[in-house]
């Protein structure tokens, strides 16, 4: 187990500790700890910004693996740090990052340790310490992965229950959102919809004898998450997002599957809770929105974190997924591995299920691999269909060690092109389009990238039609690599 040297900062939330260095180098080092609280960067470009663009990115993921006492063993584990690029006509953009001040990331600085159970690291507290909470477990509130909003508030979440508020523009905590619903909830998806009336959309999962996926609403300044539909089955799918067309909900059922008595009463990680299950081959739920009624499409065994989209085509629901055959990329993605370089070893393939009325199996039809962290214009997502999707890309043959180009598919005509740096790694494109635009690529992508080369991260601004690269902008220190963006306009 390697602890890492944070960077020498009076931000460094461990202060002078001292642990030992690090074997990362070049390009991953995106995946040490020692990113630091910085409050206002003026940030340096090559190239030329499009004169549009006027708004905050805002960047989420895990920045702190390493305290005195402990490390996390995953790049999921780590304590998130929120991140705002601000980009103004005729000024440099200005950079500012903040800890998120979750209540693990509290307890874990004074601890010097992890205090919570994570995604692939155990609970530190003994068994003795658990029966006190009997049947009610904690649950991290470390929100490392998606920003959404529900009406004007900004959250951030991980996949637990909890909602964490934060201000766009200062990136201070604000507390968590309660809830006085009973939904009884323990495990939730990462990434939540907000619609255009700023409803967040999400799926929670109640754990038991039998397993209930509850799709909920959360209204803007409400305090209750009104159950919309329910879905039981089993045993729950390992279940980091969902999908939504108009009128319906589309959860996978993914073969990595829960094993309830683990969660409720054992000290492990998140993960170890889970069990890869083919046999029982993936569903494909649809729930109405109209009337919470359910139907369930069976489709090949599979692991999916992310939808490029779903729509309705006709009478047929479609759903675009970013799919894994087996469970194999949550082990290719421990640190150890992560911080070495060694190559992923594991291919993303887009596929899209067609779910049509009178049948109980999906029809398959395979795009081919190496695209995930998908994106599609903001205002087609869940409400009409994109003919355009954007992505993070390995080669397709397999020879990316990791996520190296930034890509954007047609999907009708299947045309693909892509935007490279030399010998970097390439995170999720986020897409802005440009006011006034007409066209769902008429926009810029924000990349965050790391090259070998690189003292500090770049991000990539990438005409979204062409893929030109018209500008980089080099932040004031590696941003440790997250997942996911948001756009603060
Ligand atoms: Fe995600």
């Amino acid at each position: 187990m390697s602890v890492i040297l944070p960077a020498a900062s009076t931000s460094s939330p461990l202060g002078s500790s001292t642990p030992t260095p690090t074997p990362a180098r070049g390009r991953w080092r995106g995946f040490l700890s020692g990113a630091r609280e910085i409050d206002d960067a003026a940030l340096q470009v090559q190239g030329r910004l499009p004169d549009w663009l006027r708004g905050g990115l805002l960047l989420n993921g895990p920045a702190l693996w390493d305290l005195p006492r402990g490390s996390y063993r995953h790049w999921f584990d780590g304590l998130a740090m929120l991140h705002r690029i601000e980009f103004a006509p005729e000024a440099a953009p200005r950079y500012r990052s903040r800890f998120a001040r979750s209540q693990d990331y509290l307890e874990s600085i004074a601890a010097g340790a992890p205090a919570y159970s994570a995604f692939d690291t155990r609970d530190p507290e003994t068994l003795l310490q658990r029966l006190r909470h009997f049947g009610k477990p904690r649950s991290t509130d470390n929100p490392a992965v998606v920003m959404s909003r529900v009406g004007a508030q900004w959250i951030a979440t991980t996949e637990s229950p909890h909602l964490l508020a934060f201000d766009p523009l200062s990136l201070a905590s604000e507390g968590r959102l309660e809830f006085d619903d009973g939904l009884g909830i323990q495990i939730m998806g990462a990434h939540g919809i907000t619609d255009a009336e700023g409803n967040y959309w999400n799926v929670g999962i109640t754990l038991g004898p039998k397993c209930i996926y509850k799709l909920f609403r959360l209204r803007p300044g409400g305090h209750r998450r009104e159950l919309v539909g329910s879905v039981r089955v089993a045993k729950a799918g390992y279940t980091h997002a969902f999908a939504m067309t108009p009128g319906h909900a589309l959860i996978w059922e993914t073969a990595l599957r829960a094993q309830p008595l683990g969660f409720l009463f054992t000290g492990r990680s998140y993960i170890e809770n889970f069990r890869w299950d083919p046999a029982h081959g993936s569903v494909l739920h649809a729930v109405s929105l109209a009337d919470g009624s359910v139907r369930s499409w069976d489709i090949p065994p599979m692991l999916a974190f992310h939808p490029v989209q779903a729509y309705q085509d006709g009478a047929d629901l479609v759903a675009e997924l970013c799919c894994f055959d087996d469970a194999g990329i949550i082990d290719a993605l421990q640190l150890t591995r992560l911080r070495a370089g060694e190559p992923l070893g594991q291919m993303p393939r887009l596929r899209r299920y067609r779910l049509r009325q009178g049948h109980g199996e999906a029809l398959v039809e395979d795009f081919g691999g190496g695209l995930d962290l998908p994106q599609v214009h903001p205002e087609r997502f869940g409400r009409a269909r994109a003919g355009i999707c954007w992505g993070s890309g390995l080669d397709a043959a397999g020879a990316s060690r990791f996520f190296d180009r930034t890509l954007r598919l047609d999907l009708e005509r299947r045309e693909q092109r892509s935007w490279q740096r030399p010998d970097a790694i390439q995170l999720e494109p986020l897409f802005v389009p440009r006011p006034g635009g007409t066209e769902e690529d008429d926009g810029v992508l924000l990349v965050p990238t790391l090259a070998d080369a690189d003292d500090t991260t770049r991000i990539g601004v990438v005409d979204a039609h062409s893929m030109e690269c018209l500008a980089l902008v080099q932040a004031p220190q590696v941003i440790p690599f997250g997942f996911h963006a948001a756009w603060a306009g």
